[in-house]
């Protein structure tokens, strides 16, 4: 080779090499650009400008990293330290159940909430953070606060007003411990009474489910400050067909059915399970919740046909879809392809609920190697910003302007759980009209498991995931403290939890036994057989030995297999998960209200009627004990 040759080569070389360098430092200009900072007079400080105006601005000046951090729900107690909020720009943070403050008062709520918002406050662009509480039944993580009774129930009232009034106060419970978001109302329709989330829901038709529901965003989220649209963030959920999952199939080894199965049904997903949903979005819904389930063999938040074609496109929501806990790790594939999978099919914030270090660096790269494409995250993290301006969280300094702690358990707020408890009480026996107690001078015995304890009465989700035992929620009523306190003068109240009393003392009028289900929740409250506790069963028993009629109130969160036991009883009534008023169940026993609640599902014979569908026909095609609706 001639030397001329040799120089030529060595000169292309060089000039590939300094083309290539020229190239990377380019891409690595654009990609790796250093963030612009907003002037402080930007647009999307600008009350008076659109809110998908201020989102744009916001966004253009948002680094990759800063808008995965928005895509982020992390459980306070994998948070590192305070200032991981503001260094990785979180988007959103939750108390899962248990996850309390150390002063566990409302006070010490508004204070641990209060600090974790304005942290994030203090981050490059000082982007609010989003907290969220399973407020389900009343602000119930929070000892202090009214104790609502629980969906079933509310359904049971049927009550449209009633139930946009219970989410009214409960939305002001919860804004003044500072949280911005309640994953509730639940729109669950369960068709097997087995499930441990029964009582999550307001009923199994679909028609009462779109009517409660709607009613209970609109409480949630009325509109308070001047800039707002809305107060607090609703999350209906579980996006979608949870409580159709078959019996044993949950992919959860400890549950039976919970996280199952929903077996793919297009005719059911068009006319019974989506259309609740378009009511939500219609009630102003701006965040849904998908749920933990499988459609078929799929993992919900992995359905891109689910989530992105038939709630956003289809429905046209608009607003932003919350993964469940953990749900986008179920995945399969690894945390990566996990993330990845989830993301494409349209999951736009995602419930870690633990490593969001891990996530942010896996989803980054995920954008580098061109897995997820930037517009997606744009997307994802416009909606979400869509739903923080909508709350007016940019327009506040502090995190939350209210500044009493005055309606939490306020007197006016039981009074209105004590009604919602009286409309939701079902009268299903009623042999002779014995009820309601009208007649004076009556001796009345009561026993049960369930008579004289707020935290079985409650049920889960009350303070702990698990629910509570016994008697210490400030300010709550037992059961059998409401009957004493409602009872007419000259009616004497005896109590023993067992059953027994004296035989020597004259037979009691009524025996009321008040029995049913200890807390449970989620998959831990799957259950092949509910039914009565051999204890239960012997304290009716008893009762009946030292009472001339007995009145059985079922404290439950689904109807309970009693059909031969309720032969020997003269009335039966269920009464659901009542929550801290135990007074409105006593307010229609002694008749100071009516009994007006029915079933909001059909309460079964056998297990061999299960499922049940909508249209209330049972799997062995036999009638049920009750049918929907029914009550006396
Ligand atoms: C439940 C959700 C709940 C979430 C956050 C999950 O286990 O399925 O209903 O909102 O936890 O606590």
């Amino acid at each position: 080779m001639s030397p001329f040759t040799i120089q030529n080569l060595a000169r292309k070389l060089i000039l590939a090499v300094v083309v290539g360098i020229i190239a990377m430092q380019l891409v690595s200009f654009f990609t790796h650009r250093e963030p612009s900072s907003p002037p402080s007079d930007a647009r999307f400080r600008n009350t008076s400008l659109p809110i998908s105006e201020r989102v744009s601005d916001l966004l253009s000046y948002m680094t990759l990293a800063e808008k995965i951090g928005q895509m982020a729900l992390v459980e306070k107690n994998s948070l590192r330290k305070d200032q991981d909020i503001a260094t990785y720009g979180l988007g959103g943070m939750l108390s899962g159940f248990g996850g309390k403050p150390e002063n566990n008062t409302p006070l010490g709520w508004r204070e641990m909430i209060r600090r974790f918002i304005d942290t994030s406050q203090t981050s490059r662009l000082g982007i609010p953070l989003l907290y969220g509480v399973d407020a389900i039944h009343g602000h119930s993580n929070v000892p202090g606060a009214t104790i609502f009774p629980h969906f079933i129930a509310l359904g049971a009232t049927r009550d449209e007003k009633l139930v946009e009034r219970v989410a009214a106060a409960t939305s002001n419970e919860i804004m003044e411990t500072g949280a911005n978001w309640s994953y509730s109302p639940t729109y669950d329709m369960p068709e097997d009474i087995r499930w441990g989330r029964v009582y999550e829901t307001f009923s199994d038709d679909p028609a009462l489910v779109s009517t409660l529901g709607a009613a209970y965003i609109r409480g949630l989220q009325q509109r308070s400050t001047p800039t707002s649209t809305i107060k607090l963030l609703a999350t209906p959920k579980h996006f979608i067909g949870a409580g159709s999952m078959v019996w044993g199939s949950s992919s959860n080894e400890n549950f039976k059915i919970d996280q199952g199965t929903t077996p793919i049904n297009e005719e059911k997903l068009a006319t019974q399970y989506l259309p609740p949903f378009k009511d939500a979005i219609d009630a102003g819904a701006q965040s849904i919740m998908v749920g933990l389930n499988s459609w078929g063999n799929t993992k919900l938040a992995a359905s891109e046909q689910l989530v992105t074609t038939e709630l956003k496109d289809k429905l046209g929501f608009t607003g932003f879809t919350v993964s469940d806990w953990y749900g986008v790790y179920e995945i399969p594939g690894g945390d990566y392809a996990a993330a990845v999978t989830a993301i494409n099919a349209g999951i736009d914030m995602v419930m870690l609920p633990f490593a969001y270090k891990e996530f942010i660096h896996n989803v980054t790269q995920a954008v580098e190697n061109g897995e997820i494409e930037e517009a997606r995250i744009d997307d994802a993290v416009r909606r979400i910003l869509m739903a923080k301006f909508a709350l007016g969280l940019f327009d506040t300094t502090i995190s939350n302007p209210v500044d009493t702690l005055s309606s939490i358990g306020s007197e006016q707020h039981r009074a209105l759980a004590r009604e919602a408890v009286a409309k939701s009480q079902v009268l299903l026996k009623n042999n002779n009209n014995l009820l309601p107690i009208s007649t004076t001078n009556t001796r009345i015995y009561v026993a049960g498991s369930a008579a004289h304890n707020i935290g079985i009465q409650s049920g889960a989700w009350t303070v702990e995931w698990q629910g509570v035992d016994g008697n210490w929620l400030p300010g709550a009523t037992s059961i059998l403290d409401g009957i004493r306190s409602v009872a007419p003068l000259g009616t004497v109240v005896e109590y023993t939890q067992d059953g027994n009393f004296s035989q020597t003392s004259a037979k009691a009028d009524i025996g009321i036994a008040i029995v049913g289900e200890s807390p449970y929740a989620e998959g831990w409250g799957d259950n092949d057989k509910p039914s009565l506790s051999a204890a239960d069963l012997q304290t009716i028993s008893n009762l009946q030995k030292s009472s001339k009629k007995i009145v059985v109130i079922l404290v439950t969160g689904r109807p309970l297999f009693i059909t031969d036991e309720m032969q020997s009883w003269d009335a039966l009534i269920a009464a659901w998960l009542p929550g801290s008023e135990g007074a409105g169940v006593a307010d229609t026993l002694f008749g100071i209200l009516p009994y007006t609640g029915a079933l909001p599902l059909p309460w079964p014979r056998t297990t061999a009627q299960l499922p049940i569908d909508s249209s209330g026909v049972t799997n062995d095609g036999t009638m049920p004990l009750f049918p929907r609706y029914y009550g006396l």
